[in-house]
């Protein structure tokens, strides 16, 4: 990884569970490893009153102690402002300037803001204001937090909001999905190996099935999940990118507009979702209560901040179709939910089977079709699984599996998403970034969900219980083929709906 200019990070949302939890010990990462560019400087910004002293050690809470930690903390500083109030910005300005000067920085400023969401365009309104958005002395960047938007309208708005103040090329969307190492390694796959291309069609490939799960439930976040719901949270953004990275042509090079312009080409060739066939392509349902190895576990409208009679979908599934060259008639499968067995992201690549059986049931053998497993997390990695003739008599034929464990790699160091994005945005690499229009395509094409969730209360919510793989209506859903989901476990190679987990 390449290292960065020396620059001040400024993040807003300083005191809140993200910064301590993920941004702060991804710049600790990054220090550690001697990515950060000397001199450099955090400075934390948020309403709460607290001095720089009082900031340094609540962070340092959350790093792991060694010799590197003191000289880290002390890049780190604190100014309590009201961020909706644009006098404050002045007093921000100020701050910035002293800490530049007392350390020789340039003026290449990296804004995070990590605030409730309503703050997304008054913040740099107000920057703007006070001329921090001018890129004459130094790069002035803004990474904004998820959700973008809650429904396509909003999302437009935002963009056109965030346009009034900064250029698109200043602009950082954040999609952590995007900066995890293994979802980076699609793209290597794909593009750097030439087996697979002549393969990656509706020519060889049968289907596509991505899935999302999580053993959590929604924790303490009741009262932002239940405005959401799974399919804004995970299907609108994290899902859809991953779709957008399996589905697209090889572009051109690696590079933030290459890339963005195939995702954005995906996106437009999928089939716009109509309102009345959502029943059958789209299923939601809610965790219910139910019994995990004896222990009690809550319901969805138990948890903490949710109104009992909430119909907020913690489970989605959905099929798409991308109308194009390459996959016509191949069915994207999609699901995410919460309380399921297991913390599982992986993409399966379903093949066609061969186009004659010659080991049929004769020899025992069932004519199990090639899968090729790309596993997000856990156990990351890829798992080809093939026919093998089984050691003896006839041509039994064996399902087996080619796999391949990160874990396995010599000195596997895997960057966590956050480490690997702000290093990006400290370096005006866009690539793992999404773009305005992405983001807008992709709200598109889940609002005819969301308006009819919203005015249909006859569309069907099915209950699962915490702790199953989701509804029954997500297998009908798949129903057309043989193989149905895959059911992952903890170990990449291992499936079945009963297994380790
Ligand atoms: C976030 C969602 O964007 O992604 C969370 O808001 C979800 O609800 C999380 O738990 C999942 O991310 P990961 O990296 O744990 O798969």
């Amino acid at each position: 990884m390449r290292q960065t200019k020396s620059h001040i990070a400024v993040i807003f949302g300083a005191s809140g569970d993200l910064t301590r939890r993920m941004l702060i010990p991804a710049l600790f990462n990054l220090h550690k490893q001697k990515l950060l560019q000397h001199p450099y400087a955090i400075l934390g910004v948020s309403r709460t009153s607290m001095s720089d002293e009082v900031f340094r050690e609540k962070m340092k809470e959350f790093l792991p102690v060694d010799e590197t930690t003191n000289d880290f903390i002390n890049h780190l500083h604190y100014e309590p402002i009201e961020t909706s109030t644009g006098n404050e910005y002045i007093k921000l300005k100020e701050r910035i300037e002293t800490i530049r000067e007392q350390n020789t920085i340039p003026s290449n400023i990296l804004f995070y803001l990590s605030t409730p969401p309503k703050m997304y365009s008054v913040i740099p309104k107000f920057l703007a204001s006070v001329g921090l958005n001018d890129e004459k002395d130094g790069f002035k960047r803004i990474i904004i937090e998820k959700p973008f938007g809650n429904n396509f309208n909003s999302a437009r708005q935002l963009n056109l909001d965030l346009l009034k103040y900064f250029g698109e090329k200043q602009i950082y969307r954040i999609d952590h999905y995007l900066g995890k190492e293994t979802v980076q390694n699609l793209l290597v796959l794909r593009f750097a190996n030439s087996l697979w291309e002549p393969l990656w069609n509706h020519k060889y490939i049968d289907h596509v099935q991505i899935t999302s799960a999580e053993k959590l439930g929604v924790e303490k976040r009741g009262g932002y999940y239940d405005q959401s719901g799974a399919l804004r949270d995970m299907v609108q953004n994290h899902l859809l990118q991953l779709v957008g990275l399996v589905a697209m042509e090889p572009p051109t090079v690696i590079g933030a507009d290459a890339i963005r312009n195939e995702m954005l080409k995906v996106f437009q060739s999928i089939r716009p979702l109509k309102r009345d066939k959502l029943q059958g392509n789209v299923v939601r349902g809610q965790y219910t209560s139910s019994k995990i190895k004896g222990e009690p576990i809550k319901g969805y409208r138990e948890e903490v901040g949710v109104p009992p009679p909430s119909r907020t979908e913690t489970f989605a599934a959905l099929k798409l179709h991308i109308d194009n060259w390459r996959w016509s008639g191949i069915p994207f499968y999609l699901r995410t939910g919460k309380k399921l067995p297991a913390r599982v992201t992986e993409i399966v690549i379903h093949f066609r089977p061969t186009p004659h059986h010659l080991f049929d049931s004769a020899y025992g053998a069932t004519n199990i079709p090639n899968q090729l497993i790309i596993r997000i997390q856990p156990d990351e990695g890829i798992l080809l699984k093939m026919g093998l003739k089984q050691p003896g008599s006839g041509f039994n034929v064996k399902t087996v599996n080619l796999d391949f464990h990160y874990s396995d790699m010599a000195e596997t160091y895997l960057p966590t998403a956050y480490e690997r994005l702000l290093l990006d945005g400290i370096n005006g690499d866009a690539t793992l970034y999404a773009r305005g229009d992405n983001v807008e395509k992709a709200w598109e094409i889940v609002q005819p969900i969301l308006d009819e969730w919203d005015e249909n209360p006859d569309f069907p919510l099915h209950g699962y219980p915490a702790g199953s793989w989701g509804p029954r209506a997500a297998d009908e859903l798949i129903a057309e083929e043989e193989s149905g989901w895959r059911y992952p476990c903890k170990n990449l190679s291992n499936d079945g709906e009963y297994c380790e987990l």
